[in-house]
């Protein structure tokens, strides 16, 4: 732990990584519930389970995110609108598109959600901080298994 007192995630890379990390989460959440819920045709009811699934787990990394960055000693950012402002994620069509398209647009957003993993890792290794580098792997590991799945979706 770097700081007994709350500072802002800026003064500190290895949490401006993790509020980079927060953010493309939460972006990626919020899609995969889009696309859990517009999703359409022959595939529904696996893609429609399969997304749920995904965005619960989602759901579960932002809170254990958020918290890692506080037990650093820094306040967590928040809001949907502080989010989308920090995400790399492009915006999901909201109207009608083909499974497939979903499925494209969430391995996309898979691999700038892994690539935000990487550099937590990265920065964390760098400073000697074993816990988030773990949970940064854990996300990685996470990530490319969800985009296997999603990529055999598509074969
Ligand atoms: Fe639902």
């Amino acid at each position: 732990m770097k700081t007994a007192t709350a500072a802002s995630t800026q003064t500190d890379p290895v949490a401006q990584s993790l509020a980079k990390l927060l953010a493309n989460t939460y972006a990626l959440l919020a899609q995969t519930q889009l696309a859990h819920w517009n999703v359409e045709g022959p595939d529904f009811f696996a893609l429609h389970e399969a997304f749920q699934k995904q965005y619960e787990s989602l759901f579960e990394a932002v809170d254990e995110i958020a918290e890692r960055i506080r037990a650093l000693g820094h306040y967590a950012e928040g809001g949907v609108e502080r989010f989308a402002a920090a995400s790399d994620l492009s915006p999901m069509p909201a109207g009608r598109q083909p499974a497939k398209d979903f499925v494209a647009q969430l391995i996309d957003g898979h691999e700038k959600v892994s690539a935000s993993a990487k550099a937590v890792e990265d920065a964390s290794a760098k400073a000697e901080d074993l816990e988030t580098q773990d949970l940064a792997i854990k996300r990685r590991q996470e990530h490319e298994k969800t985009l296997w799945m999603l990529h055999a979706v598509l074969k």
